[in-house]
């Protein structure tokens, strides 16, 4: 009877060692799965948007502004980093558009305080882009500044 008892206890506690155990290694098991089921990079900076002007925005700021602008729109270079640009400029893409196109004949022409000081902050001289139509310079505008407040976003 005591021994019954004993083999009893033994077998309870076994089937529980067996249960737990088995249970934490479903878990521990799914745990894994989940990992390794995420896509590459989920933690990295995703692919910001996409369509024609931002797209062409892109193209013309690597060939023509990326060598004084940082790429990424945060950090300053030869010239400051564009993000945030609009707000700068109060919204106003005509008045960026004259200064980006030609920044000397611009504050010449107009003494736009801002511009003047930034100017005078800036060791370099911003070259001169007479070719870029004003949608062109829109477009740079409008890539740089959604892809500075994507990156906001993540
Ligand atoms: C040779 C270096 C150089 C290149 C290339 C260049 N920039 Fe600049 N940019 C500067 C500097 C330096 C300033 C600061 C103002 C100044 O000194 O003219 C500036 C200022 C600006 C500003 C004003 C920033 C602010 O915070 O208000 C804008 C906008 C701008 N650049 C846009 C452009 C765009 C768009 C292009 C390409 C089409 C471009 N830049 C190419 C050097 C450059």
């Amino acid at each position: 009877m005591n021994n019954n008892f004993r083999l009893l206890l033994f077998l309870v506690t076994l089937l529980l060692v067996l249960l737990i155990s088995g249970f934490s290694f479903i878990l521990v098991n799914q745990h894994i799965t989940t990992k390794e089921e995420e896509p590459w990079g989920w933690c990295g900076t995703p692919d910001p948007p996409d369509n024609p002007t931002y797209d062409l925005g892109e193209a013309l700021f690597k060939v023509n502004c990326a060598s004084c602008h940082n790429k990424n729109m945060n950090v300053d270079m030869t010239g400051p980093a564009l993000g945030g640009v609009l707000e700068r400029w109060n919204g106003d893409t005509m008045r960026l558009t004259n200064f980006i196109r030609n920044t000397q004949a611009y504050i010449a022409t107009t003494s736009d305080p801002y511009a003047t000081t930034l100017c005078n902050e800036w060791e370099s001289v911003m070259q001169n882009f007479p070719n870029l139509t004003d949608e062109e310079i829109k477009a740079i505008i409008e890539y740089t500044e959604s892809y500075y407040v994507y990156q906001l976003m993540y």
